[in-house]
């Protein structure tokens, strides 16, 4: 009897060097021992002539390594030994073995193929990170994770991918693994307790689950399916669904009584919005200058973030940059802004205490000449923006939020919303933030004499003067 030493999860090149070794040496799998920190036996025979058998030239069908991948990522202590199987057969006479679909090992490792891949699906789905210092200040992320199968190392590239511009670990009982920006590392398993709980980035998650969850498609079935209750406990947005699924009827019903209000609305299917990017606001509008998400990056100068206070009490919220916002790759520095400047400080606001940014970061224009004409971004570039928008509430959380002009408000508080008739009026957010929308500067330079001008400045300053007020409540 031969023991070998395979570490689970460490995949299918570590396995392919000890069953070629065992093949070469003709050992039967009956007689060898799988075990997870055995001394290897096979070193010493090594040098031992082949009895015959050559298992480096031994020829396996080309779906033979994607399936042992899996099957040896399978948690079963018995998974190397299974693989090892099958390769004997493999080369033994059994050249048709994986065709098989009763044999007894093919179904099983089949089975253990499918179960695989179902963990490693959820595991993408289902990380969640959590902000935390280092020692050197910046932020480091970290996801607590409890997958059935050793998937650690399997999707690790896929993580690296995804968040390549952060650094961040990922625990798991059985391994952990951990990206610093330049190089992956494997590590031991982990501690649940090792894994940071709650803080902002969870509440960013719920904000994003509420503002996707749609209560007309509620079915709780499908989606405890989707997300088993096993994950729940390490998923921020899980704790909305109790009250999600009580809020659901109510919530439908709304809709179908706004569907029914607005029957000329014309009722397209909406695409997910996407959940907001992850990191810190800085690390977000890094990321958000390489903005694809729609095209209008391509003749835009630039993408014009948010800029303010990190954690301002009160948020303005504009439609989109216009021609110089464009040039400079800051909101509102041009006649619109100006506006605003003059109207906020009438109302006793300080804009340099405030966040300010845009429902759709790019400038969408239409070339004229030498002159580059507004164009208003269309529902799909604002659904495609949408997460920065998201990404940037959820970070600064403002006590106030201030829609400017329609886009914005219906942004937040849905298409439904009447700006004229609904202005000045407080809305309050599953966040604990309150929202008033009013008019859009632009809106008012756009206004055909003085006397209408002089008269739409002064409501627009009435509305703002109500933000003042409730920012010293
Ligand atoms: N209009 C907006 O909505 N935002 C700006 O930044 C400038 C003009």
């Amino acid at each position: 009897m031969r023991r070998v030493g395979f570490t689970p999860g460490t995949g299918y090149e570590e396995w392919r060097g000890i069953a070629r070794r065992l093949l070469r040496q003709g050992i039967a799998p009956e007689d060898v021992v799988w075990q997870r920190d055995a001394q290897d036996d096979l070193l010493a025979d090594e040098a031992m002539p082949a009895p015959g058998e050559n298992g480096s030239s031994a020829r396996v069908p080309r779906e033979f390594p994607v399936l042992a991948d899996s099957v040896l990522a399978h948690s079963d202590p018995q998974a190397p030994a299974l693989a090892y199987r099958l390769l004997w057969r493999l080369t033994h006479g059994e050249p048709g073995l994986l065709a098989l679909s009763t044999d007894d090992d093919v179904v099983r490792a089949k089975a253990w193929e499918k179960s695989v891949h179902r963990d490693a699906h959820k595991m993408k789905a289902f990380v969640r990170f959590r902000e935390v210092r280092a020692a050197d200040g910046e932020p480091v992320y970290v996801a607590w994770f409890e997958p059935d199968h050793h998937v650690v190392e399997r999707l690790a590239p896929f993580f690296v991918r995804r968040f390549a511009g952060m650094r961040w670990s990922i625990l798991t009982p059985y391994r952990s693994v951990h990206w610093d920006g330049h190089e992956t590392r494997f590590g031991p398993g982990a501690l649940r307790s090792q894994a940071p709980g709650d803080d902002a980035l969870e509440d960013l998650w719920r904000t994003y689950y509420a503002s996707v969850f749609n209560p007309a498609r509620l079915k709780v079935k499908a989606m405890t399916q989707q997300m088993p209750q096993k994950y729940w406990k390490n998923l921020p947005e899980a704790r909305l669904i109790p009250p999600l699924v009580r809020e659901a009827a109510l919530r439908r019903d709304a809709m179908v009584e706004q569907e029914l209000a607005t029957p000329n609305r014309r009722t397209r299917p909406r695409a997910a919005v996407e959940p907001p990017p992850s990191g810190s606001l800085d690390e977000m509008r890094a990321l958000a200058k390489d903005c694809r998400r729609c095209d209008l990056w391509k003749p835009a100068t630039q993408t014009v973030f948010g800029e303010g206070p990190a954690h301002a009490s009160v948020m303005l919220i504009g439609e989109q940059p216009g021609d110089q916002e464009d040039l400079a790759g800051k909101p509102f520095v041009g006649p619109a802004g100006r506006l605003l400047d003059r109207a906020l400080a009438e109302a006793g606001l300080d804009r340099s205490q405030m966040y300010v940014t845009n429902t759709v970061k790019h400038f969408k224009f239409e070339p004229r000449g030498k002159l580059r004409l507004h164009k208003r971004a269309d529902a799909a570039e604002q659904r495609a923006c949408r997460p920065w928008l998201d990404g940037e509430i959820a970070r600064v959380q403002p006590r106030l939020i201030v829609c400017l002009g329609s886009m914005a408000a219906q942004a937040l508080l849905g298409s439904g919303f009447r700006l004229l008739q609904e202005r000045g009026t407080w809305h309050q957010r599953e966040d604990g933030s309150r929202v008033i929308a009013t008019v859009h500067p632009s809106y008012l330079l756009r206004l055909p004499d003085a006397e209408a001008r002089e008269q739409g400045f002064a409501a627009f300053v009435a509305d703002l003067r109500r933000v003042a007020t409730a920012l010293n409540d």
